[in-house]
């Protein structure tokens, strides 16, 4: 299918290969070594997620339908009429239908996304869903500056919509600042509505990134089929395991890629050495107590407004203004 033909924006900071490789090298020459997780997110990568989400032991995608499908009407009051909705790493954006059939004279979503297929799929399946609304999509890393496309209309307000509790992703003080940035992409006016998934036992979490099928597994491992394809990488796919362990302390899953044996790949025109059980360190998952999560609004200059919660109190859905501007 040809991208161009939805008129896809692109923010013209998709890495080109040589760009790719200094980041990989990078990481692999670091230590402890370390790959950034954004690189799970391939075509297939991005359809593998898509998998983990089905599972039966990941809680937080079936928590957080079931939040927004309690209280969509409710979220929706929050976020008011003529609202340009703006969500970060859409993805394949399966929970955003629940929150724009409850908005009132939305003037316009735009979904920003790394991965071009979701992108495109998602772009064609909600202009069909919701024919009135412009979507105006942007192909790149949300974590950068963004280029908001100019609206059809002048909204009310912008609402930077973050599901998914991606922003575990990022450990303290990247997750400060690209809840910063947010808020200067959103304005005096806007707001941040953001899912985050909270603190509980140990087991449950854990067993959310061990699934029983291996799918999360078969997820983490392609990010070396991803380097062997587009940086001509050798990984021996059977020499390296997933491996998912909840820190308690810090209160995050730590995801890495097992070395099985001491072993050498071949990066560029160079080669990497791993020894007998030398991890890579691919994604930190962060859990929240709500006082936590407030505290770090706190840091990047937001207030709590609003927390919802799914029944069983295991995900959260938040939204954030900037701090002081409503008086209470
Ligand atoms: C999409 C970043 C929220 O950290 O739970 C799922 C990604 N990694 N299983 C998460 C993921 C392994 C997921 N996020």
């Amino acid at each position: 299918m040809n991208i161009r033909a939805l008129d896809l924006h692109d923010d013209g900071r998709n890495p080109p290969a040589s760009a790719l490789l200094e980041t990989v090298r990078r990481g692999l020459r670091a230590q402890p070594k370390r790959l950034p997780s954004w690189l799970f997110y391939d075509a297939h990568g991005s359809a593998l997620f898509e998998r983990i989400c089905e599972q039966p032991e990941y809680y937080l995608t079936r928590c957080e339908t079931a939040l927004m499908q309690a209280h969509a009407g409710s979220i929706a009051d929050t976020l008011g009429v003529e609202v340009r909705l703006v969500e970060y790493g859409s993805g394949s954006a399966t929970k955003t239908p629940l929150l724009l059939e409850h908005m009132s004279a939305p003037v316009s979503y735009v979904p920003v996304e790394i991965s071009a297929e979701p992108l495109q799929e998602s772009v064609q399946r909600l202009g069909l869903r919701f024919p009135q609304l412009p979507v105006q999509p942007l192909c790149g890393d949300f974590t950068r500056p963004l280029r908001l496309p100019i609206p059809p209309r002048a909204p009310r307000r912008t609402v930077i919509y973050f599901p998914g509790s991606t922003i575990g992703n990022f450990d303290t003080r990247d997750a400060v600042a690209l809840l910063r940035k947010m808020r200067g992409e959103m304005g005096e006016n806007g707001g941040i509505l953001i899912g985050v998934d909270l603190k509980k036992d140990t087991a449950t979490i854990e067993a959310a990134y061990n699934d029983a099928a291996g799918v999360t597994a078969e997820f983490t491992l392609n990010m070396l089929t991803r380097l062997n394809r587009e940086l001509g990488c050798d990984f021996d796919l059977d020499g390296f395991r997933h491996r998912a362990h909840y820190n308690a302390l810090g209160g995050r899953i730590e995801t890495s890629l097992v070395s099985q044996r001491a072993q050498k790949v071949r990066m560029g025109r160079s080669q990497v050495a791993f020894g007998e059980d030398e991890a890579i360190r691919v994604e930190i998952s962060c859990k929240y107590s709500l006082e936590d999560f407030a505290a770090l609004a706190g840091k990047a200059g937001l207030d709590v407004l609003r927390v919802w919660l799914d029944p069983r109190q295991m995900f959260s859905v938040q939204y954030l203004v900037r701090a002081g501007s409503v008086a209470r």
